[in-house]
């Protein structure tokens, strides 16, 4: 069997226009910005307009024309979708198949959607790579799209302060040059006992939506907020520690950690039970966006990537958790 490395060839995101700060967020529920900032590190975060055209299919065609740019390939140069997200457009048909449409591909690529909640990027990173290795396929589009406005319980503080919108998006490509650029290390994870962390009881087949349910605004996701809190740290610290003892890399050795953006609390948690004595070499950009599930880390990337942190060579390690309890890291050479 050949194995091939492969190589993220090009990132692309989107921001959705409005922006959504804390002080306006007071008015909204019982809050303050101080309380927001400090407990979890987050100023404002991008919403989504219900308009249409920001769409999580729509971010993700925006989000993935630049990607296609950087990485010199053309549409019908993707070979496979995988569209991370929990808050889709529609139920049916899946959003990847959507987003080939508004791409226009007529190459007639296999779309698959990726149920992770906030593990869903690296899921799909991994698989992707897995498929690139084997050489089943050449170029995958990984997307990371989120429209968590529309999920979010506006009435509950201890939820609807922390989520936001956003995009994020990867062409992982077969290696040609063979630069060394390439995936050294990865995992992917789920404990469902605790699936009642954080979960969305209400709305499919189990119990389609009433408008009783509506009324009620029972259908809006769920969480327990100390209870993920300490999963999330615990989790972290192992998977990016399994991660880089599979290939016997040291933490001090990784230049950049891209941790889910989900709180600055657990990341500087994570970190402290992963040895580091600082956050330097870990990108943090919560306090811009809050926590856009699948898309925080592809945000992350790309934008420190483009503004120089990031550069080719470096040793990235991504790591994730989020609802299910799904996890997984992902140690590469960028
Ligand atoms: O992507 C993965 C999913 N998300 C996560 O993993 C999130 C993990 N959890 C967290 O980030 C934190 O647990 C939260 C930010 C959700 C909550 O922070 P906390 O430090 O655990 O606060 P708490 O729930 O213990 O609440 C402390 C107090 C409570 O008041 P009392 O009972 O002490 O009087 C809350 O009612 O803070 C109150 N509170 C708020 N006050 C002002 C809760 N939310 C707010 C708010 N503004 N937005």
């Amino acid at each position: 069997m050949d194995f091939y490395k492969s190589k993220i060839l090009g990132t692309g995101i989107y921001a959705p226009k409005k922006i959504l700060t804390n002080k306006e967020l007071e008015s909204i529920v019982e809050t303050s910005d101080e309380w927001i900032f400090e407990r979890t590190g987050i100023r404002e975060r991008r919403i989504c307009s219900t308009e249409g055209g920001e769409w999580p299919t729509d971010m993700a065609l925006y989000a993935t024309r630049d990607a296609l740019v950087e990485a010199k390939l053309t549409p019908n140069d993707i070979d496979l979708i995988l569209f991370a997200s929990v808050t889709p457009d529609v139920p049916l048909p899946n959003s990847a198949s959507i987003l080939q449409t508004k791409l226009g591909i007529t190459n007639e690529c296999g779309c698959l959607d990726i149920s992770a909640a906030c593990s869903g990027f690296v899921y799909g990173l991994n698989m992707a790579n897995a498929m690139i290795q084997t050489g089943f396929l050449k170029n995958v589009l990984i997307v990371a799209s989120e429209m968590l406005s529309r999920e979010v319980d506006w009435k509950d503080r201890s939820s609807c302060i922390l989520f936001g919108d956003g995009c994020g998006v990867a062409i992982l490509g077969r290696n040609e040059s063979n630069d060394g650029s390439q995936i050294l290390s990865s995992n992917i994870h789920a404990d469902g006992t605790g699936k009642e962390f954080f979960y969305q009881p209400y709305g499919r087949a189990v119990a389609p939506l009433t408008t009783q349910m509506i009324e009620e605004g029972s259908h809006y996701m769920k969480m327990k907020g100390k209870e993920m809190f300490k999963v999330a740290t615990r989790t972290l610290a192992k998977n990016a520690k399994d991660a880089l003892d599979k290939v016997h890399v040291s933490i001090n050795d990784v230049n950049w950690i891209i941790p889910h953006q989900a709180n600055v609390r657990i990341i500087e948690t994570a970190c402290k039970i992963l040895g580091l004595n600082n956050l330097d070499n870990v990108i943090i950009n919560i306090e811009r966006w809050g926590n856009t599930s699948a898309a925080t880390i592809p945000l992350a990337f790309h934008e420190a990537v483009k503004d120089g942190r990031i550069k080719r060579g470096d040793l990235v390690l991504f790591d994730t958790f989020g609802a299910g309890l799904t996890s997984g890291a992902t140690l590469l050479r960028y």
